[in-house]
């Protein structure tokens, strides 16, 4: 962990950890390795007393700050010791304000936007007395079945790992002890994201070189950043579960990362490890989690009934208790807890209408223009041609419905600060304009059409149709996984009805995940994915549809043509026999009586083009950008040296944009299979249009290890290929020797 955070200098604050622990009975030591859920406003006698007697350590879920301010006072005043608590919460993607959810945000490819919602979220949280989140979510997320994809920041560990440390800078800003900063927690460590068919909780089997590769680095990337605490995963991964895995918890986390922090169990896991079948009741689970490295218990009470007993007993070492409790008397310290440790309301003024605005370009930088086709001779559909149009017909239950979007994770959210995507049309635009609404479905998973056909006379009437249809918030987040990642409900027969009317439909996608879009994709003109956007999806959205905005965000994820494809992501490995077009067939094209072997030797489904709907890195502009003149300012790269790849980035089109611009690298002969492209830098860039600017990215060999055949770290030589562009498909070429 670096002392970026840090408010007095290591030295002086580890003669403070260790002259409190010497002043602690062993179940004061054990108090603090305990986070309990609040009791509710009115505090139990049992409560206050386990908190004067040093038993808890951390509360988890109480918001209101003069409920936060009388537990701590109790803890602080009344204990022994005065040691103040953490008061932990999930605070996501926002707190009173709503940001759009993490795979949102995570498509603006814009850390320093991120930085900020989060800071903001921090600022809200802190002043209800939240001194703890439990954010960001680094988990790698490539199977969109699983719920919690809503929640992390993409399928890639290289933008997953610049955005982790985005989220980890704006919770805990510069310096942890301000009275606005909140220690962040980077989760859930590790590999939850690959339970096995995206269903929450599920095994994971991650072998050790995808494991490194692909879930580690983004976790490695928030200790640098100086998260201070993580929180270990639900999952059992190759058979030992997370809060049992000292690998992870002191191999890994300690021995090679030097974190300092503490790491917290997600809720229950410890007691779970009975669940499991990894042991045979409380007091072995919390030996297990102990001797792992996970220091506090989150929820269940195996720490504090059974850890006492385990070191009498010479089954858990009074040293490791000491050393977990020093990680959090660590962070307390550096949260300034013990000098502040009540909220002060009047000291934080929370500027709501800032945290809106930022909420606002947030969600209009989280838009990814999916598709946008021309619609007869007037262009593509978006934006808006205002100025052609007299009437526009709004479809969907998603328009106006403040508290869906703001999707997961929304326990504080207010949603009467929602402004919806309906009510912004009404107010923003011309009265000359009709704009009539069909909710049409009671929810986005209705199977009732009894309104279809009056819907689709009211849009054939219409010049334009825009459709707001998706997941509503509820589909997505902790254990709300799919098994079929279609629109749900009878959405898509809408909109092949709408489609007959001949009037241009344009979908705004709210959704928690990528959908699997295939047959409805045709039907549409124009496909706005917002995900779950959060407060301000309404302004945003307008901004957007009538083109006082230009898209520019970019897919962090892969959305497949069908459900069957998943998992399905750009990395993948190239295989020995990798499809063409040319060598694939379709089911259809088989004819009767045919050979094995004449239906194609290469990977791919018979029944499904083998290409994904829409790739990692995709987005769309109103305006166009060009790529060209690559060049590499040497031709080969020494394993000690560095390498700068330029590119000329020009706005081909009439109107002022931003755009994204990827650089993917492939090592095409390694010591182990690699992936076929790696995405290694980015840059978000504005250009007015006929603008040209020259985008210069570094790589040094750090960039280009990965866990070789013997399972070091590190890079080999030979020939590297470069491609930068727009999206992950990026044809503009190069390559340069590491030599
Ligand atoms: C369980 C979730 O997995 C975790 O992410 C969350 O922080 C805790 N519950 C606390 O609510």
């Amino acid at each position: 962990m670096t002392s970026s955070t840090t408010p007095e200098a290591p030295g002086d604050l580890e003669a403070r950890i260790e002259e409190l622990l010497s002043r602690m009975t062993l179940a004061e030591k054990i108090g603090q390795l305990s986070q309990v859920n609040a009791p509710g406003p009115d505090i139990p006698e049992d409560f206050a007393d386990a908190l004067r007697a040093g038993r808890v350590g951390s509360v988890l879920n109480e918001v209101d700050p003069e409920v936060v301010a009388r537990l701590q006072r109790i803890a602080v005043e009344e204990s022994r010791l005065g040691i103040p608590l953490l008061i932990g919460r999930d605070v996501i993607h926002g707190f009173r304000t709503i940001f759009p959810i993490p795979i949102g945000q995570a498509s603006s490819w814009n850390p320093e936007l991120i930085r900020r919602g989060a800071r903001a979220a921090a600022v809200e949280a802190a002043a209800s007395g939240v001194n703890w989140t439990f954010a960001p979510m680094v988990d790698i997320g490539r199977d969109p079945r699983w719920g919690r994809v809503a929640e992390c920041l993409g399928e890639d560990p290289y933008l997953g790992s610049r955005l982790a440390e985005a989220m980890v800078r704006g919770f805990q800003g510069d310096d942890l002890s301000a009275h606005d900063t909140i220690a962040a927690c980077a989760k859930h460590f590790a590999g939850y994201g690959a339970s096995e068919a995206g269903r929450d909780y599920n095994s994971t089997d991650i072998p050790e070189r995808q494991l490194r590769d692909v879930h580690l680095p983004p976790f490695k990337a928030a200790v640098e950043a100086g998260v201070a605490t993580l929180m270990a995963s639900f999952s059992d991964i190759d058979g030992v579960p997370a809060s049992a895995n000292r690998k992870l918890m002191t191999s890994i986390l300690r021995e090679e990362w030097d974190f300092d922090g503490f790491v917290v169990s997600d809720w229950d896991s410890i007691a779970q490890l009975a669940v499991h079948g990894l042991t045979s009741g409380d007091r072995e689970s919390a030996m297990e989690a102990a001797n792992a490295g996970v220091d506090m218990e989150m929820a269940s009470w195996c720490y504090v009934e059974h850890l006492e007993g385990l070191v009498h007993d010479g089954l858990v070492a009074e040293a490791r208790v000491d050393s977990m409790c020093s990680n959090v008397l660590r962070v307390k310290f550096r949260l300034g807890l013990f000098e502040t440790p009540h909220v002060a309301p009047e000291r934080h003024s929370v500027d709501v209408e800032a945290h809106l605005r930022e909420a606002h370009e947030a969600a209009v930088e989280s838009a990814v223009l999916l598709t946008n086709r021309p619609v007869s001779d007037r262009g593509p559909a978006l934006p808006l041609p205002l100025h052609r149009i007299s009437s526009i017909a709004v479809v969907g239950p998603l328009a106006d419905e403040p508290r869906e979007q703001l999707g997961t994770w929304i326990f504080d959210g207010d949603p009467s600060l929602s402004r919806t995507p309906l009510h912004e049309l009404r107010t923003r635009i011309d009265d000359r304009i009709e704009v009539t609404y069909h909710p049409t479905l009671e929810t986005p998973r209705s199977r009732d059409d009894a309104e279809f056909e009056a819907t689709a006379e009211a849009v054939e009437a219409a010049d334009v149709a825009l459709l707001f249809l998706g997941e509503d918030a509820i589909l997505s987040g902790e254990a709300h996984c799919r098994a079929d990642i279609r629109l749900p409900g009878v959405q898509e027969a809408l909109i092949h009805r709408l489609a007959k009317t001949g009037t241009p439909l344009v979908l705004v996608l709210m959704t928690g995940r990528p959908l699997a879009l295939e047959g409805v994709h045709e039907a549409l003109d124009s496909i706005l994915c917002v995900w779950h956007p959060g407060s301000m999806a309404g302004p945003a959205i307008v901004d957007l549809l009538v083109g006082d905005r230009t898209p520019s965000g970019k897919l962090p994820v892969t959305f497949p043509r069908r459900t069957g494809q998943v998992p399905i992501y750009y990395a993948q490995k190239r295989t020995g026999k990798p499809p063409t077009p040319e060598s694939f067939v379709y089911i259809d094209d088989i004819p009767a009586g045919a050979e094995q072997l004449s239906a194609g030797n290469t990977s791919f489904h018979l029944d499904v083009w083998y290409r994904p709907m829409f790739s990692f890195g995709h987005g769309l502009s109103y305006t166009t950008f060009g790529y060209e003149h690559i060049s590499t300012s040497s031709a080969e790269m020494s394993l000690d040296g560095e390498i700068t790849i330029e590119v000329d980035v020009v706005n081909l089109g009439s109107r002022p944009g931003h755009e994204v611009v990827q650089l993917y690298i492939c090592d095409p002969v390694a010591s182990a299979t690699r992936p076929v492209r790696e995405l290694k830098r980015f840059q978000k860039v504005f250009l007015k249009p006929g603008e040209r600017t020259r985008v210069r990215f570094r790589l040094d060999a750090d960039d280009l290890a990965f866990c070789r055949r013997d399972y070091t770290m590190g890079a080999e030589r030979g020939r590297i290929d470069v491609w930068v562009g727009g999206n992950s498909n990026a044809e503009l070429h190069t390559f340069f020797d590491v030599v």
